[in-house]
């Protein structure tokens, strides 16, 4: 077993997306106006940055497939607006290759048709970066969710065992108020420390899907980062909504220096 500490999602990907937003947005300018009046040097300019835009926007989206595939909680509402930011991102990308192959690249000027073509892309850029400054606002992906006492965020794979229960922790590695994410098999489930000792709970909120790990954990109780939900961390009960029905938990046994967690509730 493997324990890794790490910020949650990758800073660099909305660091990166200036470049394609600028270099897309500079090459529709430069190639209207030098299609308007007629200039070759401005729409070769426009040619050069609709290159760069289409190789830094490939660039940026490695790092934001990258965290689409482990930071944004599965089965929720930000996973939805991901999958719908990619596409419309890769759509738009799409179109400007589109567009820069009808041209020949820097060889031929723009008609009408690559024009409409770029100002599409430009049209599905402002959406898709609408949707990325959603997921990381309202979903926070990509933001450091520490909170006082929380220590490093912490995740971990462990084997599925349905029936034996599994070390998931040594007794002292999280202090009181701090969590671990444990991947067991296709589940999600949260470890966390309380006054009481060790609990484990499912890491999806029933509102709308938010990540419980990357919540707050205090006196017993986890409120979800997204819309504030709070759950009992023993029982599993809603104590604030708008979640309206309550989270699964698990058996936490303690075996001398280990933490084991069991998945028969
Ligand atoms: S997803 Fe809305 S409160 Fe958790």
């Amino acid at each position: 077993m493997r324990s890794k500490a790490s910020v949650r999602g990758h800073p660099i990907h909305p660091a990166l997306i200036p470049f394609p937003f600028a270099f897309l947005t500079g090459a529709f300018f430069f190639d209207a106006a030098g299609w308007l009046v007629d200039r070759e040097s401005w729409w070769t300019t426009g040619g050069h940055l609709a290159a760069a835009g289409i190789a830094t926007a490939l660039v940026a989206a490695v790092p934001g497939f990258i965290d689409y595939l482990f930071t944004v909680p599965p089965r929720s509402s930000g996973k939805r607006r991901a999958t719908r930011h990619m596409l419309v991102n890769l759509l738009a990308v799409a179109l400007v290759a589109v567009a820069w192959i009808m041209r020949r690249g820097m060889i031929a000027g723009p008609d009408i048709w690559v024009l409409g073509l770029e100002l599409a892309a430009l049209g599905l850029l402002t959406a898709g970066g609408w949707m990325g400054g959603v997921l990381v606002n309202r979903n926070q992906i990509g933001v450091d969710h520490r909170y006082a006492s929380a220590g490093k965020w912490k995740e971990q794979r462990i084997a599925a065992s349905p029936g034996a229960p599994g070390t998931v922790a040594n007794v002292d590695e999280l202090k009181v108020d701090q969590m671990k994410l444990l991947h067991v098999g296709d589940r999600r489930i949260v470890l966390g420390r309380t006054e009481q000792g060790y609990v484990a709970f499912d890491d999806h909120c029933p509102h709308r899907g938010g990540s419980l790990a990357g919540g707050t954990m205090m006196c017993g109780t986890v409120q979800c980062p997204w819309h504030g939900s709070q759950f009992d961390v023993r029982t599993g009960a809603v104590k604030a909504g708008p979640a309206d029905r309550s989270i699964e938990t698990y058996r936490i046994e303690q075996h001398g220096n280990e933490i084991r967690l069991s998945l028969s509730r």
